[in-house]
């Protein structure tokens, strides 16, 4: 199966970028520390899908995530919603920094595919 290698520093603090993987977008995003903080915090008792933070992300400052709504497939927006992560416009899905849905139709997060940091500056997913 195809991988795709990323150099990080091509992304800069802040940001969520998004690269074409198997078909699909793949949403990378540079967490800034209050981010990161945010997401850490979050109970995760209250989450529809419940999963911590720590479950989800490898290396903290980076949040590796299929691009795709849990709904119906829509794209959602990045650094956009009510959670400060991503929202999708089709049906009103509200998505955390951590790609956990919080608010809306979908009924899971964002999957978090296969992915490793072979060096400092190389983020490897597939
Ligand atoms: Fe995203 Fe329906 S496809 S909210």
């Amino acid at each position: 199966m195809a991988k795709i290698e990323i150099k990080l520093s091509d992304i800069p603090e802040g940001k969520s970028v998004t690269f074409k993987w198997r078909g699909k977008p793949l949403f990378i995003r540079h967490r800034t520390a209050g981010e990161i903080d945010t997401e850490r915090q979050v109970p995760t008792a209250s989450l529809r899908d419940p999963e911590t933070d720590d479950q989800r992300v490898i290396k903290p400052e980076w949040l590796v995530v299929i691009g795709v709504c849990t709904h119906l497939g829509c794209v959602p927006i990045a650094n956009a919603g009510d959670f400060g992560g991503y929202y999708c416009p089709c049906h009103g899905s509200h998505y955390d920094a951590s790609g956990r849905i919080r608010k809306g139709p979908a009924p899971l997060n964002l999957e978090v595919p296969t992915h490793e940091f072979p060096d400092e500056g190389t983020l490897v997913v597939g």
